[in-house]
């Protein structure tokens, strides 16, 4: 035969066994046991019964019975491939961080798209956020950029993401709907968060119905702080422009793709990459100081706002380009840990409410979705420079210190370990905090409607009809009528034509009144 394989026999019942020989290895157990036959277990006679002594048996069910780990809590699905970001050019004067030094210096990375709501076997045409995490591999460790395609979120304070994902997942009588938003328990909750209201635009709009993940945008959300080693820090909001331009789908074809191919947006990544088409984003920065955040009409800590982009261009600094398929898609897409908490030194947080959260989040869900604290030691975690460290033990510890030497201050000489670094090392930016201890929603976080109706009205014609079509359809499956309502009352503070579609659509008998708004409403942003 063509590959060495030896021969292929038939068993007393014409089974086939396929035996070692030429190039085939020797199948064996976990232990490294030679297995004889695979295909019978060990029984007494030939109708058995079949003995509890065969460990070949045992070995290989019950591994087979812990294949499953937990799904992540969102953005169960996903899928992911390998590149590299290439920067342009030296960003010294903003930032320490080595990847931004020098031009054409190129910084593995690891990209996973994924939806938000859905399970893991949901369909990748749902409306829904995706998500654009991108891990770069850098010189100074792990940086994780844990993006949406959406530039801003549903919420303000990491406090309300267990009652924002509740809301949207499964209702817990009836375990559905599924992985769309067109249900009571989602609808009741935004009616009742007004400042889910700009999100609530975006998510109503074609950017929910990505025609792959190719075509879509990256944002980082929330302001972040760029740190240059002279300890000057300059607030920055991270972009992801795809080279391949900006395509959805409308939402029947969307429906249509959901029914034939499920896996319409992994297989699109997958064959693109096969075939040598690499996709590829430009990194953008939108930079400002501080004075300059004082200026806006709103909070740059409040992640349900955008910074114009009339205001602040964004400045493209690199591009990232996804060149290779994972090999193994647990080992890589389905155990990739980001957190928003890996970052580098000259990268530094704001004090967004809810990065702040998120901050938390990520670290602490890994340790029970990956089965422990030593998630790092999986390759696709692990750092691409030399790191060390006296972290030990646990389960699945695969490198632990070498020597005696698993504290500091040590004295010995053989092996005394790492040590720390004031000049390399992360300083945190030593920002001026005071204040007294309250629970409190700033006032600055208070207009929610402006900037959906900007949203709204920057959208052409047939873009603002697929917004009414969409938002009249999913409330349509919401069955309680003072819901319909309170949503409406809420676009009656975005856009009247908007409202009245929806109002209209969905035949309310009367139309409500506009939302309480906080904050005077409809003030234009545009300078
Ligand atoms: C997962 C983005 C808000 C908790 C993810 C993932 C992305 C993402 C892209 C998937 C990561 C992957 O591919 O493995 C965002 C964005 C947010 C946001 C852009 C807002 C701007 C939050 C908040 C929390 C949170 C506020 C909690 C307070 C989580 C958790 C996971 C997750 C627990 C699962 C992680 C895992 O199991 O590995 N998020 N998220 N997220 N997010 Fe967020």
């Amino acid at each position: 035969s063509t590959h060495g394989d030896a021969a292929v026999k038939t068993g007393a019942a014409g089974e086939t066994h396929q035996t070692a020989g030429g190039d085939r290895p020797v199948l064996t157990t976990q232990q490294g046991i030679p297995v004889a036959d695979d295909q019978n277990s060990l029984k007494v006679g030939a109708r058995g019964p079949t003995l509890l002594e065969d460990f070949h048996l045992r070995e290989k069910i019950f591994h087979f019975d812990h294949e499953r780990i937990p799904e992540r809590v969102v953005h169960a699905r996903g899928f992911g491939a390998h590149g590299y970001f290439e920067n342009y050019g030296s960003l010294a004067d903003v930032t320490r961080a080595d990847l931004f030094q020098r031009a054409g210096e190129k910084t593995p990375v690891f990209v996973r798209f994924s939806t938000v709501a859905g399970s893991k076997g949901s369909a990748d045409l749902a409306r829904d956020v995706r998500g654009f995490a991108v891990k770069f591999y850098t010189q100074q460790g792990n940086w994780d950029l844990v993006g949406n395609n959406i530039p801003v979120f549903f919420i303000q304070d990491a406090i309300k993401f267990p009652d924002v994902i509740h809301a949207v997942k499964p209702e817990p009588d009836r375990g559905f709907p599924q992985a769309q938003s067109a249900h009571d328990n989602f609808w009741d909750f935004i009616s009742l968060t007004p400042e889910s209201m700009h999100m609530i635009m975006w998510v109503m709009s074609d950017r929910a119905i990505p025609r792959s993940f190719r075509f879509m945008e990256g944002f980082g959300v929330h302001t972040f702080r760029l740190v240059n080693a002279d300890g000057k820090s300059t607030f920055v909001k991270f972009h992801w422009k795809p080279k391949q331009g900006l395509q959805s789908v409308v939402w029947n074809e969307a429906v249509k793709i959901n029914g034939a191919d499920p896996d319409f947006h992994r297989r699109d990544l997958w064959d693109a990459i096969g075939a040598g088409d690499f996709p590829e984003w430009e990194l953008g920065l939108q930079l400002f100081d501080e004075a300059f955040a004082e200026k806006f009409d709103f909070d740059v800590l409040d992640a349900t706002k955008l910074i114009p982009e009339e205001l602040v261009p964004v400045k493209p600094v690199g591009r990232m380009v996804l060149d290779r398929r994972v090999d193994n898609f647990f080992a890589e897409t389905e155990q990739v840990a980001f957190c928003t908490q890996n970052i580098v030194p000259g990268v530094d947080f704001s004090n967004d409410p809810l990065l702040q959260g998120r901050n938390f989040s990520y670290l602490d869900t890994q340790i029970k979705r990956l089965g422990g604290p030593n998630f790092t030691h999986i390759p696709i975690n692990a750092p691409k420079c030399p790191f060390a460290h006296f972290q030990q033990d646990g389960h699945m510890a695969m490198h632990n210190p070498k020597g005696r030497a698993n504290y500091e201050p040590n004295s010995w000489t053989a092996d005394p370990g790492p040590r720390e670094s004031p000049e390399k090392g992360f300083q945190s930016y030593p920002v001026q905090e005071d204040g007294p201890k309250q629970r409190i929603r700033s006032e600055t976080f208070a207009d929610h409607y402006s900037q959906a109706r900007q949203f709204y009205i920057s959208q052409t014609e047939v873009e603002q009809g697929h917004i009414a079509s969409a938002l009249t359809f999913e409330l349509s499956k919401v069955e309680t009528p003072a819901i319909r309502a309170r949503v409406v009352s809420h676009l009656l503070n975005i856009d009247d034509g908007l409202a009245t579609k929806v109002a209209e659509g969905l035949r309310l008998k009367a139309t409500p009144k506009p939302a309480d708004a906080a904050k005077p409403t409809r003030q234009d942003l545009k300078p």
